[in-house]
This record gives structure tokens, C-alpha cells and sequence, in this order.
């Protein structure tokens, strides 16, 4: 007892020197803005706003560059998507020596999964389901970033998305809430490690928000219109857990929230961001996110770009909007200077927090530069973590793992394709450095096995369709030859293998940012590919390159094993070899829905059940919720993904049916490795809260744990739930738990769960 109370004393001391010690530096900081701010004029403040885009800066040549005489004028108060120390180096050599008042500038980039080292795209991260490995990712590139003069990223990307048919899909982390929250967070962790003023941390930028996921049809920049209840229930809570998380800043999304631009929209922006969520950073516009504001409908120039400041953005990324008619409209009364003041407050204390005043080339340092990026050891994780990320979908007769042995037939046109296997949003990276498919599979078997290549057919039939998905050098050198003459030289080649691997589906930059597809199939001439592989009656495995869920319902009928490799980043060949043959045992879990077919679209796991649910197991009643042609199921259900052994669930065991007010339930599972190897399984626990004042989904994810099991060993999973876990917004959006029935479910994807139901009154 007596040493409790002492840890308590010790711990109480700890935590309140810590307090006293951020009060200090907050005053401190404060102390020192105000100063600052007495000598600027207005028109520096107003340049502290302007987040222009690097441009082509030459290095050496940076003093003389279009951007640098705006930087001494003081109109600049951060670049981005400028690479290397030395660039880096001399422009903000301009801003500290050649402005009036020296204050440095910030240094942005999209570093979205991986700087040099690249990681999966962030879709494809997401199916991890280890925070720790994700969080891991982050801190890799932020290590890697800073060590080239970069302090601020444009990433966690959070947006929830259940179209796929929306590129940007592959750039978060799928459609759950639950799931999206905690990769939120895992992010933040990763980049700021709680502690900006460290010389490898770098500041995140939570985007986009919000609801940009939910773009109408799944076309780019379109509009969004969803309830609040929808919005606080499903689409808010990942960006909020990023402000809970510590984020620096906010990037606003380009879509339009309840009919006004997210850029301009004051509630968002300002009421529930910093009023409701307490977010103490700054928040950053869109590329040009203020001018579209116009082509939305809402103002000129000078009228969006007051409107976004009033609303509570502080920076303005390229359109200068601000910089060019702030000004006039502080003079006719349009905004004011407190406005003013409290925008380039909060950009000036991003640049304290990250002790760019204390010394503004603390990111500049050549030797890190040379030894802390694409190093062995950076490579080594993000080999293991993408050989993890993948997604097996099917393996009927256990055709993976290969043997490494005899010979193999490599076909498609990623198999060997370098340049796009980072996926999109892979601005720092080499792609000569990444390792393709063909190279992963050579290095893997060395003299074992004969690896025969073909490329067997284009990207798509049209060239013009292959030229836009193949953009930012991310070409995958189109066969000018006719497409049967590329054809029967894979079947030549497939012919003499004993088994085929066919590296197929989507290019990098099918995904990505304005890149929607209305059909998201298997483009035709890879698909005429397959069916014609799978003719020669030789084992076929694909291995299925995509940003987003792809509609595979015939291949799923008829190819008897698919792995999706999603694009896995600069060691994507590597971990496709550990993955195929069965050095690493697949663990991956879909965080988005596969559909049938694009009619369904959206799907997503945690739906509502409508007054006329169909009955479980039926895929058709007249009269009833569903369609005519298509069942209701999704080809792969959230969560799911196999593995090379079997996992199997015994009873679920809770502590208590009954339960009271803040009592925890304990609710538990064993899990068995049935199979004959070793491998992770991700356990998931689902709760239907069956009776609500509003109607609540068929289940959602509340928790999961990822697992390690030796071939033959069990485990028991337990999950500790609280009336915490049960809290919703209700219709009048106040979060809180309701007394009622609840399911408790437990499985190791979102279709195929234990459950049981439970009580819980108040
Ligand atoms: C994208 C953002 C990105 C920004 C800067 C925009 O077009 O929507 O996600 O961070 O460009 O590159």
C-alpha cells in the first residue's frame, strides 16, 4: 500500500512538472509570437498565409528563382513538393536572409505512404490491421523526409470511402469508422511522435476534411450531402481522432459540405473543428481549394477567399488567393484584422513548435540526408510490412504456396513494371529502386526454379485509356505489336511452365486522385489474357495489382488462386516472392467491401437493416430490400482475407448476459491454428446495438487483435466492452449509450462471426 501511494506521489509529480513545463513553453511561445507580430505589417501577415508550389527551383539557383523575390518581400510562408537538402537549404537561406524579418519558412510534401521507402499505397496498409507496423511506416518516412529537409506532410489521408468506383479510395483506409480512427491515430504517432521540436518528427496534416469520400457517383471534387447524424456516426470520427491524436493541421477537403464549400464552411471549420474538438493548429486549404470556390458558385475571388478566412482557414495553398485580395477587404470591412491576425498566429506557432526560429536548417543536414533514406534496415520493414498487407482471396487445392522449383511462368503487364509498383501518391521515390515482380521471384528462387516472362497483353485495349492511367512516369511501355501476337507469345511461354503466375490488374495511377472508373473490372485485354492462360489446364495463380475494389466475380468462379498485392511500395517484388512462395503466410484483411458488380455499389458491411431486410441466406424475395439480378452479398466481405492455414473459432464466452451501467463485459474466443503452418489471424468483435431511438447498423467493428499461432496452437482472445463502446450521436446528435439488447460478435471477417446477445440497462 505504502509503495502504491508513493508511485502515486512520484506520478502525480511527473505529471504536473510536465504541465508546468508546457505552460512554460506555451508562454514562451507566445511571449516571443507577440513580439513578432508587433513589427509585421500587414502584408506580411497576409504572406505568412501564401502556400505557394515550389515550381522548378534549381539548385544553386534559388535566389534567383520566380518564387524568391516574393519570399524576401515576405509574401511566402511555406513551399511544398520541393526535394533535397540543398534546394531546401537555399530557399529558406532567401526567407532568413532576405526578408525583413527573417521568419522561416515551412516546408510541405505529400508524403503519403513512405518517402523513399515506400510502404503500400494506404488502402492497401489499412489491411495490415497492426498499428504498431503502421504506425512504424510513418515514422519511417518521417525520418526519411526530414532527413531531406522536409517538416510537414500532407498526410493521414482519412476520408471514409465506400465507393470504389472513387480513385481515392486507395489513398485512405477503406469504409469503416472504427478501423479509419485508429489508423488516424497510428499515423499522427508515426510523423510527430508527440514532440515537433525533434530533428526527425515531421507535422502531419489530417485530410480531407470532410466527406470527401463521399463524392456523389464516385467522380472526383464532386458533391457530397449527408445528414449530420450520417456525418457524426460514420464519416467525422477518424479526422476528429486525429485532432484527439495531436495533429498540427487540417487540411479542408475541395467537396461541398450541407451546400457550402468545405473551404468556406464555418460550421465545419470552426464550430465543430476548433469549438467542438478543441484543434489548436492550423488549418490549410485544398490545392487552389479557394478559387474553385468561385466555379462552385459562391463569390468571386475576393468573396471566397474572405469567406475561407472567416470560416477559419489560415493557409492557402497555391491559388494565392489570400495574398491578392485580403487586403482590399480588411479596407472595405470585409474581414478583420483579428482574422487576419489569428490565421498567421497559428502558422507562425507550427514554426515555432517545430523550431524552425531556433534554427531554420534544423531539416537541412547532408550527412542524414546520405545515410537515413532507402537504407537496408528502412526496406527490410517495408518489405515485411507489405508481405502482410496483402489479401488472399482464394486458394482452392492449395496451389500457393509455389514450390521453388521447375518452372514458372510470369505473364502480364505488371510483372514487370517498375515504375508502378509504389502505387500513386509516390513523390519522393525512385521508382528505378523498386523492385518489380519479375526481379522479386529471380532473386527468391536463384537457381532452383526457371522463371520464364511475357508480357501476354497491354494495360487496356485502348491506348488512349492506358496513356491516362499511366501517368507521372509511371509508364508500363506499351506493346505497339498486335494484341494476338503478344497473346500467343505468352501462351508459347506459359505452355512450357508448370505453373502460371499472372501479374494483372490495374496500373498505379488507375487510382489516385482523379482517377474514377465506372467499370471496375480486369481491363478487357488482361482478361482475355486470363481466360486464355487458364485454357492451357496449367495451375493459375493471379496476382491482382488494384487501388480499390475491383469487380471479380467471374475470377473468382474461375481461377483457383488470387492474391491482391494492392501496389506495395518500392518492395513490392520482394514481398510478392516471400508472400508466393510461402516464406511470409498471408494475413491481410479487406478494410473495404468487394462488390459483385458496380450496381451494388455502395456496399458496405455496417448498414442499416430497412423495414424489409431480406431474410439471412436468401438472395431474392418480391417485395423485399434487394434486386432482382444480383444477390445482396458482397463477392469479399469487410474483414476477410485467408491465410495458408486455418483458423478456427471455438463458442464465444462472455462474462455476463446481464449487465448494469458501467460494468465491463469480458467477452472471449479461442482461436485454433487447425492448419499445418504457422500464421497471424486478425480477430474481429462486432457489436449490434438492436433497439435505438434511431435505427443503428447490422453490426459495427468496435475492436480487433491481430495474432500470432504456431501450427496446432490456441489462443483465447478476450475483448473487454463498455457502455464507451456501445455511445452513438443520436438524432440530436448528443453522444451517449442507450439501455437495450445488444449481439456480441466475434469472427475473423465481418460475414462469418460468433454471437451472442446480451443486456444492458442503465
Ligand atoms: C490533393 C491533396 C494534396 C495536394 C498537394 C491536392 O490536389 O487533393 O491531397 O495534398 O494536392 O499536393
Amino acid at each position: 500500500m505504502k509503495l502504491i501511494s508513493r508511485l502515486l506521489v512520484v506520478f502525480i509529480l511527473v505529471v504536473s512538472v510536465d504541465a508546468r513545463s508546457q505552460t512554460t513553453n506555451t508562454t514562451k511561445m507566445n511571449i516571443f509570437i507577440d513580439a513578432l507580430m508587433k513589427k509585421m505589417t500587414l502584408e506580411e501577415k497576409i504572406g505568412q498565409l501564401n502556400l505557394p508550389g515550389a515550381g522548378d527551383i534549381v539548385t544553386g539557383q534559388a535566389s534567383s528563382s520566380d518564387i524568391a523575390k516574393k519570399i524576401t518581400e515576405g509574401k511566402v510562408g511555406g513551399l511544398f513538393n520541393i526535394k533535397s537538402v540543398a534546394k531546401i537549404k537555399d530557399v529558406q537561406k532567401v526567407a532568413v536572409e532576405k526578408s525583413r524579418l527573417k521568419i522561416p519558412l515551412l516546408f510541405g510534401m505529400d508524403v503519403i505512404h513512405g518517402y523513399q521507402t515506400m510502404f503500400p499505397i494506404p488502402l492497401g496498409l489499412s489491411c495490415n490491421w497492426d498499428m504498431q507496423a503502421i504506425e512504424q511506416s510513418a515514422r519511417i518516412a518521417a525520418t526519411e523526409a526530414s532527413a531531406d529537409g522536409i517538416c510537414w506532410t500532407f498526410s493521414p489521408m482519412v476520408d471514409i470511402a465506400r465507393d470504389p468506383r472513387w480513385g481515392r479510395i486507395s489513398e485512405g483506409n477503406g469504409e469503416d469508422v472504427y478501423l479509419g480512427s485508429q489508423i488516424a491515430k497510428a499515423m499522427v504517432k508515426g510523423y510527430q511522435e508527440g514532440d515537433l521540436s525533434k530533428n526527425n518528427t515531421i507535422m502531419a496534416c489530417v485530410k480531407h476534411y470532410a466527406l470527401y469520400g463521399a463524392a456523389e457517383g464516385g467522380r472526383d471534387y464532386n458533391t457530397t450531402d449527408m445528414s449530420r447524424v450520417r456525418m457524426f456516426n460514420e464519416y467525422l470520427p477518424p479526422y476528429k481522432a486525429a485532432v484527439d491524436a495531436g495533429v498540427g493541421s487540417v487540411m479542408a477537403s475541395f467537396n461541398e459540405v450541407d451546400g457550402v464549400p468545405a473551404t468556406a464552411n464555418k460550421w465545419l471549420q470552426t464550430d465543430v473543428l476548433r469549438k467542438q474538438w478543441g484543434f489548436k493548429g492550423f488549418v490549410v486549404t485544398d490545392y487552389t481549394g479557394i478559387n474553385e470556390m468561385v466555379a462552385h458558385g459562391i463569390g468571386d475571388l475576393q468573396m471566397v477567399a474572405a469567406r475561407a478566412l472567416m470560416a477559419g482557414i489560415d493557409m492557402d495553398m497555391v491559388g494565392e488567393g489570400f495574398l491578392t485580395t485580403l487586403k482590399k477587404s480588411l479596407q472595405e470591412g470585409k474581414v478583420t484584422a483579428a482574422q487576419i491576425d489569428a490565421a498567421c498566429r497559428r502558422i507562425l506557432e507550427a514554426k515555432y513548435k517545430l523550431g524552425l526560429f531556433d534554427d531554420p536548417y534544423k531539416y537541412c543536414d547532408e550527412k542524414r540526408a546520405a545515410t537515413e533514406i532507402f537504407t537496408d534496415a528502412n526496406r527490410k520493414i517495408a518489405r515485411k510490412i507489405a508481405a502482410e498487407s496483402f489479401v488472399l482471396f482464394k486458394n482452392q487445392g492449395n496451389v500457393l504456396p509455389l514450390k521453388k522449383s521447375g518452372t514458372i511462368a510470369l505473364i502480364g503487364p505488371l510483372a514487370d513494371a517498375t515504375e508502378n509498383m509504389t502505387g500513386t501518391w509516390s513523390v519522393a521515390a525512385d521508382f528505378s529502386k523498386s523492385v518489380s515482380v519479375i526481379r522479386g521471384l529471380k532473386e527468391a528462387v536463384g537457381n532452383e526454379a526457371k522463371i520464364l516472362y511475357a508480357k501476354g497483353s497491354n494495360l487496356t485495349a485502348d491506348a488512349a485509356y492506358e496513356e491516362r492511367s499511366t501517368m507521372f512516369g509511371k509508364s508500363l511501355h506499351r506493346d505497339a505489336r498486335p494484341a494476338t501476337e503478344i497473346l500467343q507469345e505468352a501462351l508459347a511461354v506459359a505452355n512450357q511452365s508448370d505453373v502460371i503466375v499472372a501479374a494483372l490488374g490495374e496500373a498505379a495511377e488507375m487510382t489516385g486522385e482523379s482517377s474514377s472508373r465506372t467499370d471496375i473490372g480486369i481491363p478487357d485485354v488482361q482478361k482475355d489474357l486470363l481466360k486464355a492462360l487458364l485454357k492451357t489446364g496449367k495451375p493459375v495463380v493471379l496476382v491482382l495489382f488494384t487501388g480499390r475494389p475491383l469487380t471479380l466475380t467471374w475470377e473468382n468462379e474461375n481461377v483457383p488462386a488470387i492474391l491482391n498485392v494492392w501496389f506495395g511500395g518500392s518492395e513490392a517484388g520482394s514481398a510478392i516472392a516471400d508472400v508466393l512462395f510461402g516464406d511470409v503466410n498471408p494475413s491481410g484483411k479487406l478494410s473495404t467491401t468487394f462488390p459483385q458488380n458496380v450496381g451494388q455499389i455502395p456496399l458496405y458491411y455496417n448498414h442499416k437493416n430497412t423495414g424489409r431486410p431480406l431474410p439471412e441466406g436468401q438472395w431474392f424475395q418480391k417485395f423485399r430490400s434487394n434486386y432482382l439480378d444480383v444477390s445482396n452479398d458482397p463477392l469479399y466481405p469487410f474483414g476477410y482475407g485467408l491465410s495458408y492455414t486455418n483458423f478456427t473459432y471455438g463458442d464465444l464466452q462472455l462474462s455476463n448476459t446481464s449487465l448494469k451501467g458501467n460494468q465491463t463485459l469480458s467477452a472471449s474466443i479461442t482461436v485454433t491454428n487447425s492448419g499445418t503452418r504457422d500464421g497471424k489471424e486478425t480477430v474481429q468483435l462486432y457489436i449490434h446495438d438492436m433497439v435505438g431511438s434511431s435505427t443503428r447498423p447490422v453490426k459495427e467493428l468496435k475492436g480487433f487483435q491481430k495474432i500470432e499461432l504456431k501450427a496446432g496452437e490456441a489462443k483465447t482472445v478476450t475483448f473487454k466492452i463498455t457502455p464507451e463502446d456501445l455511445k452513438f450521436y443520436n438524432y440530436d446528435l448528443k453522444y451517449d449509450w442507450e439501455a437495450g439488447d445488444f449481439e456480441i460478435m466475434i469472427g475473423g471477417n465481418s460475414r462469418d462471426v460468433k454471437t451472442v446477445r446480451v443486456n444492458w440497462s442503465k
